[in-house]
């Protein structure tokens, strides 16, 4: 529905077949030239851009007039036919560029006033800082750049929807308004005005009633589920974000991996990339082992080594020290790094020490054999053992295992930064499988759940749920690519009396379950199939897809790492009078007068 009322055509969508024909277009004004006697206006819309030509030749006075007069992002109808340019003013820039429309009339419908950025920038010109563009979100997204993402955000969406409704899965919406959901983020609480100090949570995911549609028979569920987590925002977080959320009946894990595979490949597939399904599979002990993080970037190697066995009485005494401790020293040798500068040396030292590392042991590898300062820490005869080749770059960390592998994989992802490691337009899915069901509370020390308390525990593993909890595996698989935690998902528990039994492993009694979790150890004992399922973050799809570096980039309005929203400004203080209805009072330092 291009052709409206208003006009005939898009701007960005006119081409040359059309030359000698009169169009209706409206659009914003991009930028505006004066060149005596002569006004040429890019006019922009969400296609793109089209020159205006106004020419005493062909455009009346007055309109010449309102054309000289027409402000930056000022919103224009105009009249007129379109021609080819002359040779000469051919601009390469423009998809239209060999076009224009030689202007009979325009009108300002919507007059701008002075934008407070910029939405047309010189070539190079950089952007204004991100908190004047949250502030002013609609100029901002008027930028080609953010239009572009958020068609691909469209078009990635409609796919998902699509594909998931190809393999059979029913759309079905959850609620809101609805019961903490714990996925270990704090719960936004809404206080309910009709049952006095009573709470709603917005959900942290749709996880339990998306299983509770399993146990009610509907065998195939997504949905596009916006989610909602007061947590620490970092770049790849957002305080509400959007999830492709799916589960599945009579399923295994190897089941539900296939489905997100043929999502994830269609996904890439609609923005232009080709990828190939299945996923290599690693577990989650050995990527931790290789790669120091459970979510390893394996478009390049610079794996993690061992060197603890080759470790031999010239170490230095803190690296021996680590080790007796019950610590290793582990290090990644990096092919044809020997020539890294001082500078770099330092940031990838420091990037270990962000890590909680004391510092980076390094050594380089030239036909004179190893150099620097590692020599002495690691020893000698220790690189001797480690052999290695000419302009091997050699760098390393001592200690538990809970320092050295955030520090190597801090190491490694600085690593390729250097150039000619990772190839422009390399693909690298991975499945993390069998991660451990339970972590400890770093604070505390007491055991949560390493993602949710719903997951199935590994059948191996079930023997040791009660004796070495720390120690049981879960059927829990994540999609990792290039680096990036994609998605997550699990088999769950059917079984209510195991449920309970998590429940209680976890620190919750049986009175605060029936509180908490009633609904779903009921549900479950209605008679439960076997499921599991699966979200894929997809705002970070979205990110990715569009060569974005911040989620902010592909949310059409979204919140600052603060978590909040600048341009409408939000979160507010509300009067006394609506917190007495809500029977909420605020106190103490968080009062805030308007
Ligand atoms: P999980 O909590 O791992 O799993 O979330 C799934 C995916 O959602 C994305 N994600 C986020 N994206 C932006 N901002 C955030 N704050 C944020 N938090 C998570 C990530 C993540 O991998 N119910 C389970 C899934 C299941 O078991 O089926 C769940 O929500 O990409």
């Amino acid at each position: 529905m291009t052709a409206t009322a208003f006009r005939s055509h898009r701007c960005g969508s006119l081409d040359p077949s059309l030359v000698g024909q009169t169009v209706r277009l409206g659009g914003w004004v991009h930028r505006r030239r004066d060149l005596g006697g002569l006004v040429f206006i890019d006019l922009r819309d969400r296609d793109g851009l089209i020159q205006l030509s106004c020419d005493p030749r062909w455009t009346p006075p007055e309109v010449m007039a309102r054309a000289a007069d027409a402000g930056a992002e000022s919103v224009l109808l105009v009249t007129g036919t379109v021609a080819l340019r002359p040779e000469s003013a051919r601009d390469a820039t423009m998809a239209t560029r060999d076009i224009e429309v030689q202007v009979r009339d325009l009108r300002v419908v919507g007059p701008a006033v002075t934008p407070a950025i910029p939405v047309a920038r010189k070539e190079g010109e950089e952007l204004p800082a991100e908190e004047l563009r949250l502030k002013h979100r609609v100029l901002d997204l008027r930028r080609p750049e953010l239009q572009a993402n958020m068609m691909l955000r469209h078009r990635l969406l409609q796919c998902a929807r699509r594909v998931m409704s190809e393999l059979g899965f029913l759309e079905i919406e959850t609620p809101i308004l609805t019961k903490p959901t714990p996925e270990g983020a704090r719960d936004y609480l809404v206080p309910s005005r009709v049952h006095q100090g009573e709470f709603y949570a917005l959900p942290q995911s749709p996880q339990i009633y998306k299983q509770l549609l399993m146990v009610a028979g509907y065998d195939r569920y997504f949905q596009i589920a916006r989610c909602f987590r007061d947590e620490d925002l970092r770049a790849d977080r957002q305080p509400e974000f959007t999830q492709i959320d799916l589960e599945a009946s009579f399923v295994a894990q190897e089941d539900v991996q296939a489905v997100v595979e043929r999502v994830l490949v269609e996904l890439w597939a609609e923005a232009g990339e080709a990828v190939t399904a299945p996923f290599p599979r690693l577990a989650w002990r050995e990527a931790m082992e290789r790669f120091g993080v459970d979510k390893p970037d394996l478009r390049f190697a610079f794996e993690i080594r061992d060197l603890t066995p080759l470790l031999q009485p010239d170490a230095a005494p803190f690296v021996q020290q680590a080790v007796e401790a019950g610590g290793r020293v582990r290090g990644i040798v990096a092919p044809g790094a020997a020539g890294a500068s001082r500078k770099e040396l330092d940031a990838l030292t420091a990037a270990a020490r962000e890590a909680k590392a004391g510092g980076l042991i390094w050594a380089r590898r030239s036909p004179s054999g190893w150099d620097g300062q590692g020599v002495k820490a690691i020893g000698a005869a220790t690189l001797e053992r480690l052999g290695g080749s000419d302009g091997d770059l050699l760098l390393a960390v001592s200690g538990p295992d809970a320092v050295t592998s955030p520090a190597l994989h801090n190491v490694r992802t600085l690593l390729t930064r250097r150039p000619g490691v990772v190839a422009e337009r390399a693909h690298a899915f991975c499945w993390i499988v069998d991660f451990p069901l339970f972590e400890r509370d770093p604070e505390s020390g007491a055991y949560v759940p390493a993602h949710h308390p719903f997951t199935a525990p590994h059948p191996e593993d079930a023997g040791f749920l009660e004796s070495d909890p720390g120690r049981c595996r879960a059927l829990h698989y994540d999609a990792v690519y290039n680096g990036n935690e994609l998605g997550s998902g699990s088999i769950r528990i059917t079984d209510p009396a195991l449920q309970s039994l998590i429940f209680r492993l976890l620190g919750i009694g049986a009175a605060e379950q029936r509180r908490r979790f009633g609904f779903l150890l009921d549900g479950l004992a209605t008679g439960a199939p076997p499921h599991g399922g699966f979200a894929l973050g997809f705002d970070r799809i979205a990110m990715l897809l569009a060569g974005a570096t911040s989620l902010r980039d592909v949310i059409a309005f979204p919140k600052t790492t603060a978590a909040r929203a600048l341009f409408e400004g939000a979160p507010t203080t509300v009067d006394a009078r609506d917190l007495a209805a809500l029977h909420l009072e605020v106190t103490g330092a968080a009062r805030r007068e308007d």
